[in-house]
């Protein structure tokens, strides 16, 4: 199963930003730890700091052939109703991941405009947020049948 695994604005500088709150570890560190704990899954990994490209990215998930989407939207999660409507335009399983727990937070961080198009948000769990997100790709990415998203 290939899966499509999108990291947003700013999370290229995660082991080295705000190390009490996103860890010490850097992305390319924690994917070396996760991706052979899922030898059925194909993951591709794509970070950008701009929105259009995420977007984009979305976009043409279908038609690259993936079967599902994590993303981490960064802070774009909080207010880009583009991205929300790009996730909304796929039909594919979706979940959204944070590193840090986002109703811990700022009042700012409270509101996720994205992650109602997903099938489910992990918030808080560190990189454990991905690896439970990989998980469920593993078991209902196929077929999520039960769970629901806004589109
Ligand atoms: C984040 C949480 C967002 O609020 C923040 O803007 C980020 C990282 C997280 O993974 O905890 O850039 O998405």
């Amino acid at each position: 199963m290939k899966i499509l695994l999108l990291n947003g604005p700013n999370l290229n500088m995660t082991g080295r930003r705000e190390p009490l709150i996103y860890g010490t570890e850097t992305f390319e560190k924690i994917l070396d730890g996760l991706i052979p704990q899922f030898p059925e899954l194909t993951v591709v990994y794509r970070q950008s700091n701009l929105e259009g490209e995420l977007i984009t990215w979305i976009q043409e998930a279908e038609s690259e052939k993936f079967q599902g989407i994590i993303v981490n939207p960064g802070a774009l999660a909080h207010y880009s109703l583009a991205l929300s409507d790009a996730l909304m335009c796929t039909t594919l399983p979706k979940l959204e991941v944070h590193l840090s727990n986002i109703h811990g937070r700022e009042d700012f961080r409270r509101i996720s405009v994205t992650a109602g198009a997903c099938h489910g948000i992990i918030s808080g769990l560190g990189k454990e947020s991905y690896r439970l997100a990989l998980e469920w790709m593993k078991r209902h990415g196929a077929r999520p049948t039960g769970f629901q998203t806004g589109s």
